[in-house]
């Protein structure tokens, strides 16, 4: 099968390299999926440039990519839920992925059906920034009638986050660039701050969560933002202790994160608010949900640029450029 493989950590960004492999075996809780579409993140561009090797150490040569959408070809043994003929999509766990290739063995409990009004390349920008949004609502236990601040809501994150914060009864407000503006509100953000001509941090206060794209740059302020006792889920702030004893990570590790977050836990305890830095993990079942939530309200996908496999490259640049107005995705 083709693939696109990274051969080792590249901290100026060298290219992918396309090859051919064997189909992957599977084992007895595992699915093979036929790959018909990848969703691209900048967490494949942090992970060609090394940058989350502290978090998730990979082995080469390593098949790129962490979101598929597919059809099921081969069950293993132990697998009821799912069969062959499935059409299925997953953020792939966070140990074996490998999303641009023909084919992909992942285990059946990271899979979850993909919405029948989806397409395979609209189902592939949903896993793994719903899942991002899901598992920090979780953290925050943001609840119905609560407001939240999602800064940077314009991207690929915000597409999934303010659709599924409306579905919890979230108040939601966003900031971002204004060509994006109307499409945000259609995905039912309650209020839309153009971050070129007005600061945030001048205009909201006392907001009960924050859910943070921006990391270092506007955390102080999101902090500033946010009421006494409020919650911060940050997915580009620095890692600190508790996000390392929540990844089950060795003593060593948790007091390097430690060090690195202090700044953040000393800024929560002045308000009693709280810290969470996160790291999307494969959840199956969470994604289940998303599925009936997307099915329940007709969510519409932001597709920006649909490339080949063979110009992998180019989508993890576009990716890089951060100008996006939708998701990119590769299609296979
Ligand atoms: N930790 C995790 O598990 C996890 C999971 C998913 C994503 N992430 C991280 O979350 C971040 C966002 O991801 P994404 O996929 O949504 O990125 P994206 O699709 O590139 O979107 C970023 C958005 O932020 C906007 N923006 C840039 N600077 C801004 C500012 N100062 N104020 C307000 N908006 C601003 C951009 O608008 P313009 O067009 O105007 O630039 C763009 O629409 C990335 O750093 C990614 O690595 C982390």
């Amino acid at each position: 099968m083709r693939a696109a493989i990274l051969e080792k950590y590249a901290s100026d960004g060298r290219e992918l390299v396309l090859k051919d492999i064997p189909i992957p075996d599977i084992n007895e809780e595992e699915v093979l999926v036929n790959i018909k579409a990848a969703g691209v993140n900048h967490l494949d561009n942090m992970i060609i440039r090394g940058e989350v090797k502290l978090i998730v150490p990979y082995c080469f040569p390593l098949v790129m990519g962490n979101e598929i959408a597919g059809i099921i070809e081969k069950v293993g043994k132990n697998v009821t839920d799912f069969e062959a003929g499935d059409r299925v999509y997953a953020r792939l766990p966070l140990n074996k992925i490998g999303a641009f290739a023909e084919y992909v063995a992942v285990k059946a409990d990271a899979l979850a059906r993909i919405p029948e009004y989806l397409s395979f390349e609209e189902a592939a920008t949903v896993p793994l920034t719903a899942l991002t949004a899901w598992q920090a609502f979780e953290l925050m236990n943001a609840k119905k009638g609560e407001t939240l601040f999602i800064s940077g809501g314009t991207g690929s994150v915000g597409a999934m986050a303010i659709p599924i914060a409306k579905s919890l009864g979230l108040t939601v407000i966003t900031n971002g660039s204004a060509e994006n503006e109307e499409r945000v509100l259609n995905l039912g953000a309650d209020c839309f701050i153009d971050y070129r001509k007005e600061n945030y941090q001048d205009l909201l206060s006392d907001v009960d969560c924050v859910l943070d794209t921006l990391g270092e740059k506007e955390l102080k302020n999101e902090f500033d933002i946010l009421k006494d006792g409020g919650s911060i889920v940050s997915l580009r702030g620095l890692p600190n202790e508790a996000f390392a004893k929540s990844m089950g990570m060795s003593v060593i590790k948790r007091a390097v994160f430690g060090i690195v977050g202090k700044r953040y836990d000393k800024l929560e305890a002045k308000r009693s608010q709280k810290y969470y830095f996160i790291f999307v993990h494969e959840d199956g079942a969470g994604l289940q949900k998303i599925s009936d939530i997307f099915s329940e309200r007709r969510v519409q996908i932001s597709i920006d640029e649909v490339f080949s496999l063979e110009d992998v490259n180019k989508a993890l640049k576009k990716v890089e450029s951060g100008r996006s107005r939708g998701k990119t995705i590769i299609r296979i």
